[in-house]
């Protein structure tokens, strides 16, 4: 696939997901990595996940970044990112066994290191009441940390005499937490969830019945593993800006989502980083200033969200929230593996058609990702966050999933119907129409999609050109109205072939 000619005029590109994650984006890492001289990642940590092949064998990989096997290619880790060093250890082990080297593969000193403290505590919260769907990676608690001025960075792995010393004093008050937690459950004749929790991360033998966490032999696991990747702990921040001042071309790789991010996504529903441009560029060692082009990823014409939170758009509604959140995969499978979309009774019934056509299941939990159509509120309100020289462009992605089905609804506004809500200056009443996208749960969760109605494309998955994609009565329709809106199309995916990639060339 040819390299298209505004490449020439830029640095650093950024990759972006508009939506809450999983809308392709490490296909197009992956297609833009042959460019870069850099990959780089800034934030999340191994709640993310993306399939990388290896020897015509599918792994799934949550941290090393998709540049990986391009051994002339530098990989780095970035500051941004919340690390956890046992992970990371697996996934060196697979490339080890696959006979890739990890050479070019860098990780930030100052990288957030998560470890199994955090993640106890993010497993054990979303077994209580007010759970919000955690992957139960260690985000949240490896991010609190980090601002309560309690946190640890990897560099604190090279160093075990430090490393042991502020284990105690930085986990005090998460260890008063998970008493109070433990006792709570107990009290209601539950069992011991905190020993429980940590069995099921492999590591009951850390447990300590009065201190919770046996300190001494945590500080010896990790300081091993913190040995393991002595090497690549760098200073990943000055080599960015040395690359940056020598013209070396930098690939940023997002991860998540705008709708995401606790900045700026549906809060609380959100991950713990900020997972839009102004977060990833941060993350890498960058500012905003200095991303040449974001490129937005837009899944289309329908988009996912796995875990709770608002979705107007969601094919089904309540009804598929709900089932999302109870059955997996191969249940689904048994009862609904012969949908097509020839046959689907109803909006419930087309969600899952789209979830199996799309092989729409969570990386890094397998859990059912909710379907639903493009939201165009939500999508303009991310090309506004996202963008970088005053602009933002977009990728379309998945775009031959729905073939077969016979139309097209795209999601252009919202009709309120919930009880009077004061935003800012913005009273919003039942019956109000909204264009302005409002990242707060209690809003969204009224919203009623108000959509426009296109024809679907059939088959697209042979269209071989940028000029044939337009040739296309429907998808060029389609494409028409996205501009309309503003969007700057620059690539489209219509299949998961590297070589179903469409370019813009000039
Ligand atoms: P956390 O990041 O594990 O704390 O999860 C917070 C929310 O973000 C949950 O709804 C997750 O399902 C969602 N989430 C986190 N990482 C990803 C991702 O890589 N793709 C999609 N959703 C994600
Ligand atoms: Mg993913």
């Amino acid at each position: 696939m040819q390299l298209p000619k505004w490449l020439d005029t830029i640095q650093v590109l950024a990759i972006v997901c508009a939506q809450w994650g999983d809308s392709g984006k490490g296909k197009l890492v992956d297609f833009f990595a042959q460019w870069a001289d850099y990959i780089v990642r800034g934030t999340g940590g191994a709640n993310a996940g993306h399939t990388i092949l290896i020897n015509l064998k599918k792994f799934v990989f949550h941290l090393v970044p998709c540049g990986i096997l391009y051994p002339y290619k530098i990989n780095i880790i970035g500051n941004g990112v919340a690390l956890d060093p046992e992970i990371l250890d697996e996934e060196l082990r697979i490339l080890d066994r696959e006979g890739v080297s990890y050479q070019n593969l860098f990780i930030a000193l100052n990288a957030k290191l998560v470890f199994l403290p955090h993640k106890v505590l993010d497993m054990v919260r979303e077994l209580r009441k007010g759970k919000i769907g955690s992957t139960g990676k260690g985000m949240a608690p490896t991010y609190e940390a980090h601002v309560g001025r309690k946190g640890f960075i990897v560099n604190d792995l090279l160093n075990p005499t430090t490393f042991k010393d502020k284990l105690e004093s930085n986990l005090a008050d998460m260890v008063v937490i998970l008493k109070a937690f433990r006792e709570e459950l107990l009290e209601k004749g539950g069992t011991d969830v905190v020993r429980e929790v940590m069995a099921k991360l492999g590591h009951e033998d850390f447990y300590d019945e009065d201190n919770i966490f046996d300190f001494e032999k945590i500080a010896k696991y990790y300081s091993s593993l913190g040995n393991r990747i002595n090497g690549m702990v760098a200073d990943t921040d000055t080599m960015i800006f040395e690359a940056l001042d020598s013209g070396k071309k930098i690939l940023l790789e997002g991860a998540q989502g705008t709708l995401l991010s606790v900045d700026y996504g549906t809060y609380p529903f959100v991950t713990s980083s900020d997972s839009t441009i102004r977060g990833l560029a941060k993350g890498a060692g960058l500012t905003t200033a200095d991303v040449d082009r974001t490129i937005l990823v837009l899944k289309a014409p329908y988009m996912t969200r796995v875990g709770d939170g608002p979705f107007p758009t969601e094919m089904g509604g309540i009804e598929s929230a709900k089932w999302c959140r109870r059955m997996n995969e191969e249940a689904e499978a048994r009862q609904y593996g012969h949908l097509t979309f020839a046959t689907v009774a109803d909006d419930f019934e087309l969600g899952v058609c789209t979830r199996i056509k799309g092989g729409e299941f969570g990386a890094t939990t397998g859990r059912l990702r909710r379907t639903g159509w493009l939201d165009l509120v939500s999508a303009q309100y991310a090309m506004e966050v996202n963008r970088t020289k005053s602009c933002c462009h977009v990728a379309l992605t998945k775009l031959d999933v729905m073939a077969g089905y016979p139309e097209i609804k795209i999601c252009i506004a919202y009709t309120y119907t919930g009880p009077d809500f004061q935003y800012g200056r913005q009273l919003i009443r039942t019956g109000d129409q909204i264009t302005n996208f409002i990242p707060v749960a209690e809003v969204l969760k009224y919203c009623q999609p108000i959509y426009e109605t296109f024809a679907g494309f059939g088959d697209i998955s042979q269209i071989d050109s940028w000029e044939a994609a337009h040739e296309n009565e429907a998808l060029g329709k389609f494409l028409d109205f996205l501009r309309a809106y503003g969007f700057i199309i620059d690539l489209i995916s219509n299949g998961s072939d590297r070589n179903q990639t469409l370019v813009r060339q000039r």
